[in-house]
């Protein structure tokens, strides 16, 4: 049957944004909701973004996502924040209200981190690395604290911003917040006592290793790495050869997108269709089963074999 609603487009924006896989994934929950919108990437650099949610209001579009690096540069931009989106000081979904005359900004990176992570990892009560300091990592930090770690270091290649996000994290709570330099990461430092380490930079995207004795943390720990790609990045690789237990950005991305199209359509989002379309992408390969039956639809942590 024909959809009666208007045909919309929607987006994702940032820079770089070509690796995105948001369109397969959200172009796939329209077709299964038989919603007739169109979802694309646009490159938008961070001096550009004013002027591009100009152009996405004059266009009447339906719904912005954002990703690095114009998760924090686009708080001013905006009309209105929901509680969330303060609570994290960044966005990485706009909803046009009011028939599009107001930008409303909301995260889904929190929320949707934490239902990757679900049955996966213990936060309450454990420690964990936070590796980065940008507008994924205060939805990270903000997620865990609110879920109860005991502890938290950040690790940050720039010292100052993982003071401000300490800063910024402190204000929920008084869980103790430790800073470390990324060099700490390669002698094993601040890794001896984690339940979770959680790569937010996009060194994966680059292919780039970050230096890391993953020996040094206890063997139940969980290493997460927030890009997605079909090979294993260089961190997972690593935390795998050390035999620990690695989840991939695939997750995340399927659980903050499935948010988004349920702000944006107040329907719920065919997260099975969406899980098929990432895998049609390549996705998930390493990290079997893609999907859980009677469950919304999950990549698993990727147990290396036992040696
Ligand atoms: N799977 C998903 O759905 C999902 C969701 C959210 C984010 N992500 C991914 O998470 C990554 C970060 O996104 P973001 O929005 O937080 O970006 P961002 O705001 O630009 O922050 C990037 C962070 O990575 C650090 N960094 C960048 N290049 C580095 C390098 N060469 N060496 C060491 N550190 C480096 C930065 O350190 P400095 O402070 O020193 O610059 C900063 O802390 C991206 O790859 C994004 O695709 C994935």
């Amino acid at each position: 049957m024909a959809s009666r609603e208007r045909a919309r487009i929607f987006g994702v924006l940032g820079d770089p944004v070509d690796h995105s896989l948001s369109p397969a994934m959200q172009n796939a929950a329209f077709v299964a909701t038989q919603l007739p919108h169109l979802y694309l990437r646009f490159r938008v650099p961070a001096r550009a973004l004013r002027g591009a949610l100009g152009e996405a209001r004059q266009l009447a579009m339906g719904g912005l996502n954002l990703t690095l690096p114009l998760k924090e540069a686009v708080l001013p931009l905006l009309d209105a924040l929901t509680p969330e989106a303060e609570r994290i000081g960044a966005v990485n979904t706009v909803v046009f209200a009011e028939g599009g005359k107001r930008l409303h900004g909301d995260n889904t990176d929190g929320r949707g981190f934490l239902a990757a992570l679900r049955g996966r990892a213990t936060i309450r009560g454990t420690h964990a690395v936070l590796i980065g300091a940008g507008g994924a990592a205060r939805a990270v930090g903000t997620a865990l604290l609110t879920a109860g770690s005991a502890s938290l270091t950040i690790a940050n290649r720039t010292l100052a911003r993982a003071e401000r996000l300490a800063e910024h994290l402190t204000r929920l709570g008084p869980t103790p917040i430790t800073l470390a330099p990324l060099e700490a990461l390669a002698q094993g430092r601040t890794l001896e006592r984690a339940s979770l380490v959680v790569n937010t930079t996009p060194l994966g995207l680059l292919g780039a290793p970050l230096r890391l004795r993953a020996e040094a943390s206890p063997r139940a720990c969980l290493f997460v790495d927030l890009v997605y790609a079909a090979e294993p990045t260089p961190f997972l690789a690593r935390a795998a050869r050390a035999g620990r237990s690695t989840l991939d950005g695939t997750s995340l991305l399927l659980q903050q997108g499935a948010l988004a199209f349920e702000l944006w359509t107040r329907r719920r989002a065919p997260r099975a269709a969406m899980a098929r379309a990432l895998r049609a992408a390549g996705l998930g390969a390493h990290a079997t089963p893609l999907t859980r039956r009677g469950a919304a639809a999950t990549v698993s942590s990727r147990r290396p074999p036992r040696s």
